[in-house]
């Protein structure tokens, strides 16, 4: 063995990524959405892609931007909808970069659009050249206050939510809330249960403004516009205090090196609901359901007061969520719902359950027979 070589490479990489609030991002006048992140000039052809519903909503008008720019921009629309996260699409996507030349560095596409656009354009741009930068400008309430901060792509697989995927943060996301003024309620609402899932975990304050101005938030799509808000602004609250907590968890582990994470939170039972009845239960709305359901587990543990829980199944209610879904009804489901999260948490439960509203604790012994009492809680909803 004397004669055998053993090289041991070790790296580290210094990671920095933006996440940049503004108003007026399609006004000319706005610099940011012609930035190319870390350069200057013009280096090329740019690929801008735009979700369906966007583009006709905003189309014109990113079009013009960019006409009053000297940057060159290729347009392209990809459908939304989690049954449109697929390898196809990053692969459509991957060929139009091709096609128009798309540098190592200078010339990011930009994904204007909600988680999926978001997912499926930060996945090409991760495999393309194995990996060029991105532009990211999120245009739904979940993926500013959610996939805004996070590192991560993917696309659904053989029937399984992100199977495939990778890491790979682009260096700007440009939030501009005023899009959210044409989000359908129903996506409005979805997103709330991301937010509500943030309050549980560790903020409070943000239940309580949750509590005290849910449905005027959805009424008014966050924008602060009526007599209740004008001056309370709790839309630019509630998403401020839901990026940063994000933010705060995501950076301590970024690359998911810690497998015990509180921000999966409601996403341990609600992954095979959502894919289980595909398009019928969006991604807000399965977590609020798995967010309720871990309160019922916690409940029922002595962990959470029955006050407690009663105030987030109002809540939830408030904010015109359905607490409840049959899929929930039948344990033998939850209980392999379960077993294929283990497998993503190497093999251990890793179940973060609430301690009180803000507050969690992981535990690792989580019973069928507790699945089971929880599962006919939620049945009685
Ligand atoms: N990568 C991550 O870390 C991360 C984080 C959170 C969520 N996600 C993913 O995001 C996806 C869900 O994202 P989503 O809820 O944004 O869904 P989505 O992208 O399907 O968008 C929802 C709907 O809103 C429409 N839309 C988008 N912007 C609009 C606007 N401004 N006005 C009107 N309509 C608009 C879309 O066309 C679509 O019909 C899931 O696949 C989830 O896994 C990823
Ligand atoms: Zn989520």
């Amino acid at each position: 063995m004397k004669d055998l070589g053993h090289w041991v490479l070790r790296t580290s990489q210094d990671v920095k990524f933006e996440v940049v609030e503004t108003t007026g991002l399609l006004d000319p006048a706005n610099p940011l959405l012609g930035q190319v992140p870390g350069m200057s000039g013009i280096h090329g052809t740019r690929l801008a892609v735009l979700d369906e519903a966007v583009d006709s909503l905003f189309g014109s008008r990113v079009r013009e931007y960019f006409g009053s720019t000297a940057t060159p921009v290729s347009y392209m629309t990809l459908p939304a909808g989690d049954e449109n996260k697929t390898i196809e699409n990053v692969l459509r996507v991957a060929s139009r970069l091709k096609e128009i030349g798309t540098e190592r560095a200078g010339t990011p596409p930009i994904a204007l659009g909600g988680g999926v656009v978001q997912d499926v354009v930060g996945m090409a741009s991760a495999l393309y050249r194995r990996g060029i930068p991105y532009v990211r400008v999120p245009t739904t309430l979940l993926g500013q206050i959610d996939g805004s901060v996070s590192a991560k792509n993917g696309v659904n697989f053989e029937g399984c939510r992100n199977r495939l995927g990778t890491f790979h943060p682009p260096p700007l996301t440009l939030i501009d809330r005023a899009f959210i003024a044409t989000l359908p309620e129903r996506q409005v609402r979805s997103g709330m249960g991301e937010v509500l899932k943030m309050a549980l975990i560790k903020d409070g304050e943000l239940f309580r403004l949750l509590e005290e101005f849910g449905p005027v938030l959805v009424q008014e799509r966050l924008q602060d516009t009526g007599p209740l808000t004008r001056d309370r602004k709790p839309g630019r609250e509630v998403m401020h205090r839901a990026i940063t907590g994000m933010a705060e968890e995501l950076e301590k582990n970024l690359w998911e090196k810690d497998l015990r994470r509180i921000v999966d939170y409601g996403h341990t039972f609600s992954p095979a609901v959502e894919m289980g009845s595909l398009p019928g239960v969006l991604h807000g709305e399965a977590v609020a359901m798995g967010c309720l359901f871990c309160a019922a587990l916690a409940l029922n543990r002595g962990l959470l007061s029955q006050s407690e829980y009663d105030r987030i199944a109002q809540c939830i209610h408030q904010i015109g969520l359905r607490p409840t879904h049959e899929m929930f009804f039948d344990p033998e489901f939850l209980e392999r719902a379960l077993a294929d999260t283990l497998r993503h948490r190497g093999g251990a439960q890793h179940l973060a359950l609430l301690t009180g509203i803000g507050s969690t604790v992981f535990v690792e012994d989580l019973s069928d027979s507790e699945i089971t009492s929880a599962s006919q809680m939620m049945r009685k909803l």
